[in-house]
């Protein structure tokens, strides 16, 4: 069965929330994340694990990416977007949220081939890519939405399309649970972990025009995430 074309309400609703999250609550944690100022222990840990992540996701990119089209989708504040286009790639880098784009367009050294734009990855009138990557930024959809945008975004490539999703680990599942039982109105929109084994069968059922290539997961104490790579067919 092929995945909807439309999008859930259930996505729009989530991706509104992110857009709040990332843009405002969340944009100057966010910026000081990926950058290189001093963090504490807790975000060291989760900025060491994301640094590896992002290491492992470029690992599975061509090292001469000369003529070829990347979507760095969620890019955040651009840091794979810059590494992608320092190998030759021509990027279209596109999130959410207007102030991490303007973070990363400060942050981009000059002459790189990057159109930053603000925006939901799913638009199609971003074309046709060779790769697309989508590092932690579809961790906070829903499992049937998580399918749907990569169903999307493996359409719209001619060679792999990399996500990475919150592995369903007994741990991750316990922080989440504590985390739902304490409200707080700025708290980051929930993480979705997913468990693997489902994933992989949910993909395979309904993308028929890419295949399950590579996998890797990151553990460093407060951040695990496991990459995929979709390999179109
Ligand atoms: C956890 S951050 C990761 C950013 C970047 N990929 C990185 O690894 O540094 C997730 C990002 O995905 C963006 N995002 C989530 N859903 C999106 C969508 N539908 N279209 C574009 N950006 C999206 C958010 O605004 C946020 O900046």
């Amino acid at each position: 069965m092929m995945a909807s074309l439309v999008p859930s309400t259930g996505y729009a609703a989530r991706r509104n929330r992110l857009e709040t999250y990332f843009d405002r609550t969340a944009s100057a944690t966010w910026a000081r994340l990926t950058s290189d100022a001093p963090v504490s222990g807790i975000r060291a840990t989760v900025r060491a694990g994301r640094n590896r992540m992002r290491e492992t996701l470029l690992s599975w990119l061509p090292a001469d990416m000369t003529g070829l089209r990347l979507l760095d989708a969620g890019c955040g504040t651009g840091a794979l977007a810059v590494e992608a286009a320092r190998r030759g790639a021509s990027v279209v880098a596109i999130d959410l949220a207007a102030s991490l784009v303007e973070v990363a367009r400060d942050r981009s050294p000059a002459g790189l081939a990057i159109d930053w734009r603000v925006g939901d990855m799913r638009d199609p009138a971003l074309g046709i890519f060779d790769h697309v990557v989508a590092m932690d930024s579809l961790i906070h959809y829903r499992s049937t939405d998580l399918v749907d945008l990569v169903e999307t975004l493996t359409r719209r490539t001619r060679g792999s399309m990399l996500f990475t999703f919150a592995p369903s680990t007994r741990p991750l599942v316990v922080m989440h649970a504590i985390g739902t039982l304490f409200p707080r109105a700025d708290r980051a929109p929930a993480i979705e972990p997913v468990r693997e084994r489902v994933l992989r069968a949910q993909l395979q059922a309904s993308i028929g025009h890419a295949r399950i290539g590579r996998d890797a997961r990151v553990a460093s104490s407060f951040y695990t995430s496991h990459a995929l790579e979709m390999v179109a067919a």
